[in-house]
């Protein structure tokens, strides 16, 4: 299976994964391919979406067809591209990585449907970030895989049909609400990736140590586990910067006592929030009495995009339970108060209204 992601229309912006950091080094990142899981085998978690996607996988094949396209939506970091290319190599298929955000004019995704060959698979990311003229090139090549051009001008304008080879669309999007609804109805496949377990979190440490050959006991992998924030990219980036801290701390080994001292010192508490969480939690909590308050007063005092916020940071909150949207704005939990001693009076009572 050929990746192809490189060429003048299709940047895939490796910068967009929020969670890799600039501090991560370039041998780190020649690793990137190699943790990466290529098959189901080794895919760990979303085992239902797995389950799925094997049978409809088996399904096109048998009827010599391409698969349907494919939606993933859900938080960054769980895998959604990882996927499709694990998609891609069950098929034995070529997979095209691109972003939305890359595909500017009409000619960036003609081109790239036009390149595609029969079976390919087709990538976006951020899905939702298409503009409406891209848009409207991918309906009828998604739906019965043609493009609708047209030609000459004033007079001689004629519309014609230019016949594409039977490709798969997998798109991807942390923000299924924001897609729309035509584009969303065109997908055969809807999928939402869900946060990780813990114990399928201590899984992927492993599998990574054992590939970058990182020393690490059960106990340790699961400490990494534990505030790995139900995110696989957040797991694989701590069980670095942990080895880290084991070379020069201490013996080089991650056991339970290495990997939580690492994690102190690099300010994740046990719940797997980092200081921009905490902060979080508290502006709500002394600005606002808890909340709520809307999500742009919130990016303001945080010094935050309100996107991030929403894209990167509140899905975890809302998930473990700290954090509530409400239609007049972000509100602080009764679990968060009790977890991070918030024990302002006003506060407590205003929560449980
Ligand atoms: N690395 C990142 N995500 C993974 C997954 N789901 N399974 C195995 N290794 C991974």
């Amino acid at each position: 299976m050929a990746i192809i992601s490189d060429d003048d229309n299709i940047k895939f912006d490796k910068q967009k994964n929020e969670d890799t950091t600039a501090e991560e080094t370039s041998f780190d990142m020649s690793f990137e391919s190699n943790i990466r899981p290529k098959l189901f085998n080794e895919y760990i978690g979303q085992s239902a979406l797995k389950a799925t996607l094997k049978i409809s996988i088996e399904a096109a094949k048998k009827r010599e067809l391409p698969l349907d396209h494919i939606l993933f939506y859900g938080p960054p970091g769980l895998g959604k591209t990882t996927l499709a290319t694990v998609i891609a190599t069950e098929m034995n298929s070529n997979i095209k990585i691109t972003s939305a955000p890359s595909l500017e004019r009409p000619r960036d995704i003609i081109g790239l449907l036009m390149a595609l060959k029969a079976g390919d698979v087709l990538f976006i990311d951020e899905i939702h970030r298409l503009n409406k003229i891209s848009e409207e090139i991918l309906y009828p090549a998604m739906e019965d895989f043609y493009l609708d051009m047209t030609t000459g001008k004033g007079q001689t304008l004629k519309s014609i049909r230019i016949p594409i080879p039977k490709f798969t669309l997998i798109g991807a999007t942390t923000k299924a609400g924001a897609l729309s609804g035509p584009l969303r109805d065109r997908f055969g496949i809807i999928h939402r990736l869900e946060f990780y377990t813990d114990e399928e979190l201590k899984q992927v440490i492993q599998r990574t140590s054992k590939i970058l050959e990182i020393k690490i006991d059960e106990n340790g992998a699961i400490a990494i586990a534990r505030r790995s924030r139900g995110t696989p990219r957040i797991a694989n980036r701590l069980v670095k910067r942990v080895r880290d801290y084991a070379i020069v701390k201490s013996n080089g080994i991650i056991d339970e006592k290495t990997a939580n001292k690492a994690l102190d010192v690099l300010q994740i508490d046990k719940y797997g929030l980092d200081n921009t969480d905490r902060s979080l939690l508290k502006i709500i909590a002394e600005n606002y009495n808890g909340g709520p308050v809307g999500i742009e007063t919130l990016a303001t005092a945080l010094g935050e995009d309100s996107k991030t916020i929403e894209d990167v940071y509140e899905p975890y909150l809302v998930q473990r339970g700290f954090l509530q949207r409400t239609p007049r704005g972000r509100k602080l939990t009764p679990l968060a108060c009790k977890c991070f001693n918030i024990s302002n009076i006003d506060l407590q009572q205003s929560l449980f209204e």
